[in-house]
């Protein structure tokens, strides 16, 4: 249920928007119910493909078909499916490179797609930014403790998950979004959502401003320590 209605939620959103658009993925396994929507019949043939970009607001750096690829996640629910330009997918490099070099190219290619090399609040590089929320309150690859949480020029930077380097967009290029959107799932996020919701800054998600709007889409389970008028302080439970 929250998925589809994440993913109608999309639709609604870009067919509101006449110009281009850039959509930038969230990895993990929450989003998956959403992409696998995007690929319903009914859904697809409602939405304007030619003119939406997909973007990944953060990459694991393993090869585009591997398990543990966002791009596969996103590849397999829907982009394979549909009528999807190869020109309007930029997977984020990492394959045939290093994980510098892949977030410097996924720059240069953010930046061209843009079409200028600074960031202008008042014209958001993505329409939407989806994302999932960590345990720990990480988001997108921006992890507790990283020193890419401090990074606020460059659009992309290179963090750990453990011994996994990531390849991740870094709060300038998070926060230039039109509509910021968490996707929130599961009784192990009920203790970090109200954290979230109260913009604790100790968490990276938690210091994440974008200029747009903010909202929260987040189950019964996820949002059980959460009464529905708190929603106020950072975003809207949704
Ligand atoms: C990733 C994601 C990451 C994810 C959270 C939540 O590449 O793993 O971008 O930020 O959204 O870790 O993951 P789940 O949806 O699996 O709980």
């Amino acid at each position: 249920m929250l998925g589809r209605h994440v993913a109608d939620w999309v639709l609604q959103q870009v067919l509101g928007t006449p110009a281009p658009v850039a959509i930038a993925l969230s990895g993990g396994s929450t989003p998956t119910v959403t992409y696998r929507r995007f690929a319903e019949t009914d859904f697809a043939s409602r939405f304007p493909w030619p003119r939406v970009h997909w973007f990944w607001g953060d990459e694991r750096f393993v090869p585009h078909d591997h398990p543990r690829s966002n791009f596969r996640l996103a590849w397999d629910s829907f982009l394979s499916r549909l009528p999807v330009a190869r020109e309007n997918i930029h997977a984020v490099p990492t394959e045939r490179t290093t994980p510098e070099a892949g977030a410097a190219a996924y720059e240069d290619e953010l930046r061209r797609f843009y079409g200028a090399n600074a960031l202008s609040p008042d014209r958001p590089l993505l329409h939407i930014n989806l994302l999932g929320l960590g345990p720990d309150g990480h988001f997108a690859s921006l992890f507790p403790g990283s020193p890419a949480l401090e990074e606020r020029t460059r659009w992309t930077a290179v963090t750990m998950d453990q011994s996994e380097p990531r390849i991740t967009l870094t709060y300038p290029a998070l926060e230039s979004a039109r509509h910021a959107v968490f996707i929130v799932s599961g009784s192990e996020k009920a203790a970090i959502l109200p954290k979230l919701l109260a913009r604790d800054s100790a968490l990276p998600a938690g210091r994440f401003r974008p200029h747009g709007d903010y909202c929260i889409f987040a189950d019964g389970a996820a949002a059980a320590n959460v009464a529905k008028t708190s929603a106020r302080s950072g975003g809207t439970i949704a």
